[in-house]
């Protein structure tokens, strides 16, 4: 059955790339909107780049709103030292002329929900949770309609990319995911333990740029720039392509597998803010509330994406 999604982003190239293998992929998703949430770049890039990757796709049509431009509770902290500055950096991609919708998109989260039948609605997202706390606070009643929420963001046995125990979605707003993590939809979680596991290698990329298209080249210039900062900390061999894995999970689930566990989220102490403590091992009787995924078939989840983005 075709999952109905919104996606919520703070492009970043890896969230371009996960937009442009939902948009390559009508038969299982439709796009019903974009959220734009201030994370990696400031508010103003995110709604702005999200626009650009949806031209890019040919796909003008798509609705991009403008969400939280800072964390519920805390300042705002960007990865212009991962992303760029303008958080796109790497292709060089013609500004956007589709316009930003007028409606915020918290607004819109809650009026998509409260508007669609009970679990008929999936929630994408691939930043920090601001936009889906400040709806689910603002508007409990919607919780009941969301099917899935499927996020990437977390970490247990990889631990932190932003500080030594924090992922940085999660970290950017702890309170946000904390709201998230207890509103009770059914959770998926894409953590670093799975995308540092999908790195893109010199021949990923190289698979990418032979598609010789307009969106291959340009997601081959993407993961060529932001690989730099993973490559320099981790000496991996590429960079982990974290949020495709959210859009990928979508199509096929298969690729990925992990357990349904307890997580909760360290809002207090700040040598942990923003960390997932994720109950691997079932230690204790904290309610399951999150499918914590722990493996993932990266070559096939490469060639999805190779195969998807060719059709663009
Ligand atoms: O920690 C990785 C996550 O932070 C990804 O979603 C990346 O786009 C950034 O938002
Ligand atoms: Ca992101």
């Amino acid at each position: 059955m075709t999952r109905r999604i919104i996606i919520d982003t703070d492009p970043g190239q890896d969230d371009a790339i996960a937009i442009l293998l939902a948009l390559a992929s009508p038969d299982e998703i439709e796009v019903l909107g974009i959220t734009a949430v201030a994370g990696n770049v400031p508010l103003e890039l995110t709604a702005k780049n999200a626009r650009i990757i949806c031209e890019l796709a040919g796909r003008d049509d798509i609705k991009v709103y403008a969400g939280c431009d800072k964390p519920l509770g805390r300042a705002l902290v960007t990865a212009e030292h991962v992303h760029g500055q303008t958080g796109l950096n790497g292709p060089r991609l013609p500004d956007p002329k589709m316009p930003l919708q007028d409606q915020h998109g918290v607004d819109y989260i809650i009026d998509t929900l409260r508007d669609a039948e009970p679990g008929t609605i999936t929630l994408c997202p691939l930043g920090p949770l601001t936009n889906i706390a400040a709806a689910f606070t603002r508007a409990p009643d919607i919780v009941e309609k969301v099917r899935e929420i499927v996020l990437m963001g977390g970490a247990y046995f990889e631990v932190g990319n932003i500080t030594p125990t924090a992922e940085f979605n999660i970290y950017v707003d702890p309170q946000a995911a904390d709201i998230v993590f207890r509103a009770g939809a059914p959770i998926v979680v894409m953590p670093l333990d799975v995308t540092h596991k999908a790195l893109v290698t010199p021949e990923r990329n190289a698979a990418f740029r032979s598609l010789g298209t307009k969106v291959g080249t340009a997601v081959a210039n993407m993961t060529d720039f932001f690989e730099r900062f993973d490559k320099e900390k981790y000496g991996s061999e590429g960079a982990p392509l974290h949020d495709p894995c959210v859009t990928a999970y979508l199509i096929r689930p298969e690729l990925f597998s992990g357990r349904h566990i307890n997580v909760e989220i360290e809002t207090s102490s700040e040598l942990t803010m923003g960390m997932t403590v994720a109950d691997w091992w079932g230690v204790t009787d904290r309610p399951r509330n999150a499918m914590f995924m722990g493996r993932i078939d990266a070559q096939g989840y490469f060639d999805l994406l190779t195969e998807r983005l060719a059709r663009l």
